[in-house]
């Protein structure tokens, strides 16, 4: 099922999300759901809030094919290394803003998978910007937090009117 994709300012989106106790049914139904969200959107990575569940479940997928999704339980970040990488992201939250964020060029993620068991991933390039953008999204923190003070208020003001645009005044 697609589930409606919530974007800023929903306070969803900036609340901290909780632990999952269980993987159980429902959490492998929201992962389903939310990896079909994610290639309907389209789009690489998505978190359980920005589909309004303020719960620490991620999906992604960096592959050309769309074959390689990645379901995340309680993710958390347990490395990151020392050299960092800057490149343009964007979020399905913030619909056509991108800024260059800096980041840990490579992770380190434990996690549980979708039969509730513990996994370690190592990664780096393109799928560690993913997962790192995604884990933020768990703590209520959205890219363009990343961003010099100046430079986010430019691209939420752009955001702010690009929005009032695309949603036409009631009569
Ligand atoms: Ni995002």
């Amino acid at each position: 099922m697609i589930l409606r994709i919530r974007t800023y300012p929903d306070p969803v989106l900036r609340r901290r999300a909780v632990p999952v106790e269980g993987v159980d049914e429902r959490i492998r139904r929201l992962l389903d759901d939310m990896l079909e969200t994610m290639y309907a959107a389209p789009g690489i990575g998505l978190a359980a809030p920005q589909v309004g569940e303020s719960l620490r479940v991620i999906v992604a997928d960096v592959s050309e094919e769309k074959n390689a999704p990645l379901r995340m339980v309680n993710p958390e970040i347990t490395w990151r290394s020392q050299t960092t990488a800057v490149a343009e992201e964007g979020c399905l939250s913030l619909p056509e803003i991108y800024g260059e964020v800096e980041r840990p060029e490579a992770v380190e993620v434990r996690y549980l998978d979708e039969t509730g068991a513990e996994r370690t991933l190592r990664a780096e390039g393109l799928l560690a910007r993913c997962l790192q953008h995604e884990i933020d999204h768990l703590d209520g923190v959205l890219f363009v937090d990343r961003l010099s003070p100046v430079r986010r208020s430019v691209l939420l003001r752009r955001y702010g009117k690009l929005r009032r645009q695309r949603t036409p005044a009631k009569v």
